[in-house]
């Protein structure tokens, strides 16, 4: 790994073997961008990248050269309105009312790791031979701004994290309008465009198409990430497969409003923006102040998706989540939600608990309705008291009942949000963002507390460590139940208005950091009606997250396969619910259930005394089974092997760091009858290892697995035989394959 500057040619080369990253300081004094790709021979002189012509019309800075000209060269901080007409990566809204800017190279660094973002959440190293950080140094002398372009290359993998900080170093207040983190100019545009979209219960679907010429984009104006659009996305060559072939993965280090957007020029040249939502932020920057934009990561690979994918697990499961949970395996959980919903008594959660335990489940989570009034959606959010009715012995008396079963206790909260029915907004109603004199919007019948302001953060953090410091709470689930309107803080003077989004975020950062440094033993889960906020911010804070208030085995396929392009396994919670289904109505077996959560953090979320003794049976197996194998699950290498967006089957698999143990999950929707045969080709084995099958006892070599694949055919295949039961829909299998004396 390494980051060298050729001063002849004034080209920066960030390279690891893998990937080349290529800048050049160009001859009007901008920085240009060469190269992003797989690793290349350095070289002093890469200028015969820049791909420069002569062209009609094109607009240029100097008299006689038609050649030169910022519409058609790549950048690294491109602005609107002086050569280049694309999308800016920066806008700046000055005193004489001009957005022109010009920023000039002025010298780089180079440091050893890689330093802290200020406030934000940052993957980071622990040792600074992991990675190497450039530093380039950009200033508008109009104004005065100085950009500071931090590039930091790691020395595993194909992975590059970017970030911009501003600084006002002139005599006057400047606007900053549009301060995205990363700018990628592509030479072509011979790309599909790969997105993690949805909405509520059905978040992060994968969505592929072609890239066109113009603007093609995917962003959240919502407050948080969003359950529509994922902070996350890929341009891969379309003949690039899971296996084989070209992608680029882009992902926003951010919980907040985002964009993401590729734009296709006249000559097919492609720019990938990526950053803070311009439409819905402003900073105001007085002389001597500064603003860190959030660091934006991005992985090439050119063995497939599955490469690129697995580069963003190690980063963001390594070093990006971080503290006593990062490397421990993940409690297995039972949470009240969907069996009582608002409707307990401390009798009733102890009886579930009970269940729990003695099938060896390790976690009880209580969930909403546990404070305040809070018996329905319309009262109690904003204060974080035990309701006493309910739970006589509050919260403290609760988790020692709950620890003397032999489990941990875990609680719901929502910190961000109040009930107009709460003693916290009769106290102050002040607190809410809304708009003086304007309608405020409710979301599920509740309003989102102003987190720009200190105060307000002090006063929630103050509720919950009294909690916290009382009872044995060992896990937090904090969940976010509504997007944000009427975004405007009743704190901040009219032209700071535009800050009120990303200050919001910065408070829940806040927050976050302070509960997880004073309680640094709670595992934290984050959640925003399911997976509204499901984004690698909170992953920073919370090493796992609910992937989706959608609990149905069928439907989780689509959602957990499609979180796996960019999230580790071990961030993704997963629980066995009740059937039907309360989301979708839909009966599936529950062998299939647990199947499907397996591949993430495991839990139950049902009533465990309502199930037949059987069932119960079959939870201890499954608790016991989960236990045997989560480490390799939840840390193991992912591969996604079949896609549920492709067919009636899905199929994934995780194996061992010495490849001696895999775990393969086969599932089929529908059932067939006088099917073809079927076999999935599996990865990641090693070929000279011979495997035996924990499902039949079969024995195979690890290149035969890999080549004409592992044999999924059933009873499907052909005619059921009368001796034989047919199958049914939604079946599903877990092959465990251990390395044996061949
Ligand atoms: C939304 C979450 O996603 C659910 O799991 C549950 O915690 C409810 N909120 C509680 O209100």
């Amino acid at each position: 790994m390494g980051i060298v500057y050729h001063k002849s040619s004034k080209t920066f080369h960030l390279f690891n073997g893998e990937i080349s990253y290529l800048m050049i300081v160009l001859e009007n004094g901008h920085l240009g961008q060469l190269y992003f790709g797989k690793g290349m021979h350095d070289r002093e002189d890469f200028s015969n990248l820049l791909e420069l012509a002569p062209r009609a019309i094109a607009a240029c800075p100097r008299l006689g050269d038609k050649v030169f000209s910022l519409e058609h060269v790549k950048q690294e901080l491109p602005s609107y309105g002086s050569g280049d007409f694309r999308s800016p990566a920066v806008e700046i809204q000055q005193e004489n009312g001009s957005r022109i800017s010009d920023f000039q190279y002025q010298g780089y660094r180079i440091e050893p790791g890689k330093p802290k973002l200020a406030g934000l959440p940052a993957t980071y190293v622990e040792d600074p031979g992991e990675a190497e950080t450039l530093v380039v140094e950009l200033k508008d002398q109009v104004t005065g701004m100085k950009a500071e372009l931090s590039y930091t290359i790691f020395a595993q993998g194909g992975l590059l994290a970017k970030s911009v900080r501003y600084v006002n170093e002139g005599g006057e207040p400047v606007r900053l309008e549009r301060a995205m983190s990363l700018c990628l100019d592509l030479p072509d545009c011979r790309y599909e465009w790969v997105q993690l979209s949805g909405a509520w219960a059905r978040e992060r679907h994968i969505i592929a198409r072609k890239l066109a010429m113009g603007v093609q984009s995917i962003g959240s104006m919502r407050g948080s990430s969003s359950h529509h659009h994922n902070p996350f996305l890929v341009l891969k060559r379309p003949d690039a497969t899971e296996e084989h072939g070209e992608a680029i993965g882009f992902s926003f280090v951010y919980s907040g409003n985002f964009l993401m957007q590729a734009e296709v020029d006249a000559h097919d040249s492609t720019r990938v923006l990526v950053g803070l939502h311009p439409d819905t932020f402003a900073w105001k920057l007085e002389p001597g102040e500064s603003f860190q934009a959030p660091e934006a990561v991005m992985a090439y690979s050119c063995q497939g998706l599955n490469a690129m994918s697995q580069d963003f697990h190690r980063l963001y499961r390594t070093r990006l989540a971080k503290g006593y949970w990062r490397d421990r395996v993940r409690p297995i959980l039972i949470n009240n939600w969907e069996a009582t919903y608002f409707d307990f008594t401390e009798e009733a959660l102890l009886e579930i608990a009970r269940k729990a335990a003695e099938c060896g489940v390790e976690l009880f989570v209580l969930d909403d309705g546990w404070f305040g009034k809070r018996s329905s959606e319309f009262a109690g959010l904003g204060d974080w008291v035990a309701n006493k009715s309910r739970l006589p012995h509050g919260i403290a008396g609760l988790a020692e009942r709950i620890e003397g079963l032999g489990m941990k206790f875990g609680l719901w909260f929502e910190p961000e949000m109040v009930n107009l029915d709460s003693d916290l907004y009769r106290s102050h109603p002040d607190w809410i963002l809304e708009v003086p004199k304007r309608i405020k919007n409710h979301g599920r019948n509740q309003f989102v507390l102003d987190f720009s302001r200190a105060e307000v953060v002090d006063a929630i953090h103050g509720m919950m460590v009294k909690i916290l410091r009382e009872a044995k709470v060992s896990y937090i689930k904090w969940d976010m139940n509504r997007s944000i309107t009427e975004c405007y803080s009743k704190a901040l003077p009219p032209d700071q208005q535009g800050e009120v989004f990303h200050r919001y975020i910065l408070g829940v950062y806040e927050l976050y950091r302070r509960l997880t440094e004073e309680f640094p033993h709670i595992l934290f889960e984050s959640c925003a009606s399911g997976g509204g906020r499901f984004d690698p911010g909170m992953l920073y804070y919370a090493p796992q997250g609910w992937v989706s208030d959608d609990t149905d085995a069928v439907e989780r396929m689509k959602i957990q396969y499609g979180t796996s392009l960019c999230y580790p396994i071990s961030s993704l919670g997963a629980h066995v619910s009740v059937i039907p289904n309360h989301q979708v109505s839909r009966s599936t077996p529950f062998h299939t259930r647990a199947n499907v959560a397996y591949f993430g953090t495991f839990g139950y979320e049902l009533d465990l005394n309502s199930l037949t003794e059987e069932e119960i049976q079959e939870v201890k197996k499954q608790v016991s089974f989960m236990k045997e194998y989560r480490s390799i699950l939840q840390f193991g290498t992912f591969y996604r092997l079949k896609s549920p967006f492709e067919g009636n089957e899905m199929s994934w698999m995780v194996v061992s760091p010495d490849k001696k143990t895999a775990l393969v999950g086969w599932y089929r929707v529908l059932n067939q009858v006088n099917a073809r045969f079927t076999r999935i080709p599996l990865a990641g084995l090693c070929p000279d290892f011979c495997y035996e099958n924990s499902f039949d006892g079969s024995r195979h070599f690890g290149d035969e697995l890999m080549g004409f694949g592992l044999i999924t055919s059933d009873v499907t295949a052909g005619e059921v035989p009368p001796d034989r039961d047919p199958s049914c829909d939604f079946e599903s299998r877990i092959y465990v394959l251990k390395a044996v004396e061949g």
